[in-house]
């Protein structure tokens, strides 16, 4: 997830390009930066001299802005570019814009391209030469190509080309110095919007970007390419047709069009996760085969793991616990999830065929990267499950496996969680086929039903207004007991902490079986019980554990699989989730208690972006 803007006009852009990029630093902050083109005119020659003049920095948009503020850049027609990395480190070389070999052409791109090896080694063979670790690089390449390869093409033709030859997701903006007045882009998956005013026309990831110059906006489709100047829009069908579609106003302020009309980040978040599941599992899951290099293990030493550790915190310790299930399930390796924190002052055995994986969104959390090291120290080969690239613990690590779920702004893990699961979906998938455990037929189930995930999930967050109604009429309770069993226990776990984190109400998160170890003592008629209980091989189980918590009087809500009436006789609110199968339950199990704490939060007047007492790194012991 990157910001992009373009603008073609009549006033001077560098200002107005650098002023998106704040408005859109929430999308990526890593490395920024600004493209123009600009025009000299040179007395002695017969025509103008045009080049596209690009400052870019690492770190945040007010490193680029410092530098900005230094360098002189006339021009009417240019593009910016807020990056949140997913290739290559962020450094100045990989930030937006990338260039041609003769820097005649510069693109900014937003997504991922998942063929940019394969791309990439053609143009090589064909005498381009690349100077950044980023897929987005092959663009700008690729676009040169076309362009010498034909006379009659122009940029826009051949952005059409490009859009038929990648794989992946992009929203790609393009300027050449062939036609200085002119901005050309095209979009697969991304998000892409046209803002139209009387003083130019803009591009933009997303409509903060520019509502201080329009209120007028075009949303471009998939495989559409759009042409912008100065007083003119072209949109083009993936044909190359043009397409005539008028701009639509929008009326939010530019604080709630940054969280794209939600009240809040979280709620945002929660949303985005249908687009976090899919971009993790982009390039991964092609074709209906697991492409997952990125554990940077032979097939033989996959061979000869004897045991998984994985360590991790809070939220990450959750997704851990679903990894162990699935891994132990399918791929047949003991696995040991610990927290951070314990496993650092336990004197861990390590060993040779030990695989260790530790899970952090932020990549910063110091007890993670202690764990790391006391681990390393140790020996073990250490793989980083992360949402944040070129952080700490990306960097200590062996090799990193990142989760794509873009930016989360709020402090409470959602849509991280989401892509950290997916990450251990497919670590125990691919293990499990490399030692030649999962039959051919279970293993395209899997991977079909993986691939509609996302769907399903958009289906839970259709329906979130049901939560919404089952908060209203509970969040006056003081205690909440979440229950699960097997895949449903990291589930409830979570759901737990997803309320105490945002509500400041007290709530536990119990594996079901262990209730009448204890836990079921606290149980009477000012207990809310969260029951997580869709079809699996432990239902029945649940359903009497459930069964004992409502002779105690307790409030119960129950989480179940679709069509499911058997929790009718006894539950007092019931949310039914899409089925799948039952080792992918948890994914979206979790779905509706994220809303569920969200809206108890919000009934109790919580700032759920910043929660009291918490932060987003924990970068202190
Ligand atoms: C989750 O909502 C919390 N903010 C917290 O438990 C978090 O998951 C934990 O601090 C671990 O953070 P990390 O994933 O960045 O390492």
């Amino acid at each position: 997830m990157c910001g992009i803007i373009a603008y073609a006009g009549s006033k001077q852009c560098k200002n107005i390009l650098l002023n998106g990029l704040k408005r859109l630093e929430y999308r990526g902050y890593d490395s920024a930066g600004i493209g123009i083109l600009s025009i000299n005119h040179i007395p002695e020659a017969k025509n103008p001299v045009v080049e596209i003049k690009v400052v870019k920095e690492a770190g945040k948009i007010k490193v680029l802005e410092e530098l900005l503020s230094e360098v002189e850049m006339h021009g009417v027609c240019g593009i910016g570019h807020t990056r949140w990395a997913t290739h290559g480190e962020p450094t100045r070389i990989n930030a937006h814009p990338h260039f041609d070999c003769k820097q005649k052409i510069a693109v900014v791109h937003n997504g991922i391209i998942e063929n940019y090896a394969e791309i990439k080694e053609e143009l090589i063979k064909k005498g381009h030469v690349f100077v950044s670790q980023t897929d987005t690089e092959v663009l700008p390449h690729l676009l040169e190509e076309y362009l010498k390869s034909k006379t009659n093409i122009n940029l826009l033709m051949a952005m059409q080309k490009l859009l038929k030859k990648i794989k992946g997701s992009g929203a790609i903006v393009a300027i050449s110095v062939e036609n200085p007045d002119e901005i050309v882009a095209g979009r697969i998956a991304s998000p892409l919007i046209v803002g139209t005013s009387k003083e130019g026309n803009f591009l933009a990831s997303d409509m903060p970007a520019v509502l201080e110059h329009t209120r007028f906006f075009t949303v471009i489709n998939d495989y559409e390419t759009v042409c912008i100047t100065r007083d003119k829009v072209k949109i083009y069908d993936s044909n190359g047709k043009p397409v005539k579609r008028n701009p639509f106003k929008v009326n939010w302020s530019i604080e709630s069009a940054e969280k794209g009309g939600y009240e809040d980040f979280m709620l945002k978040e929660i949303f985005e996760q249908p687009y976090g599941i899919r971009e993790t599992m982009r390039g991964r899951l092609l074709d209906g085969e697991l492409n997952f290099k990125e554990l940077n293990l032979t097939d033989e030493q996959i061979k000869n793991l004897n045991k998984i550790q994985i360590i991790a915190c809070g939220t990450s310790y959750h997704a851990a616990l679903t990894g162990k299930l699935v891994i132990e399930r399918w791929a047949k390796i003991p696995v040991e999830v610990e927290i951070s924190s314990e496993y650092r002052y336990r004197d861990p055995i390590v060993g040779e065929g030990c695989l260790f994986i530790a899970i952090t969104q932020s990549g910063e959390t110091i007890d993670t990267l202690a764990a790391i090291r006391e681990a390393r120290r140790k020996g073990a080969k250490v793989i980083a499950v992360t949402n944040v690239v070129g952080s700490t613990v990306a960097r200590e690590s062996d090799s990193v496996i990142y989760t794509h779920a873009g930016p989360e702004v709020g402090v409470c893990a959602t849509k991280t969680f989401s892509a950290q699961i997916v990450v251990m979906y497919l670590t125990g998938l691919y293990i499990a086929r490399v030692k030649g455990l999962i039959k051919q037929e279970n293993y395209g189930r899997i991977i079909e039903e993986l691939r509609i995930i996302p769907d399903k999930a958009q289906i839970i967050l259709n329906n979130a207004d049901r939560i919404k109604k089952i908060a209203d009429e509970t969040f006056r309770y003081t205690c909440f007991l979440f229950l699960g069993r097997i895949y449903g226990f990291p589930v409830a776990l979570e759901g737990a902490l997803k309320l105490k984190e945002i509500s400041y109400i007290h709530a536990e998160g119990y594996a079901a079986g262990e209730m009448k170890h204890g836990p079921i003592a606290l149980t009477d008629n000012k207990t809310v019980v969260v029951g997580v209980i869709p079809q699996d091989f432990v239902y029945e189980k649940m359903l009497s554990n459930l069964q004992e918590v409502k002779a105690r009087n307790a409030r119960i809500f129950t989480i179940v699989s679709e069509g499911d009436k058997n929790t009718e006789k006894y539950a007092d609110y019931i949310f039914e989730i899409p089925k799948t199968l039952e080792e992918l339950n948890g994914i979206l199990a979790v779905i509706p208690l994220q809303l569920y704490a969200y809206y108890i939060a919000k009934n109790l007047n919580r700032n759920v972006d910043q929660p009291r007492n918490l932060a987003k790194s924990v970068t202190v012991e």
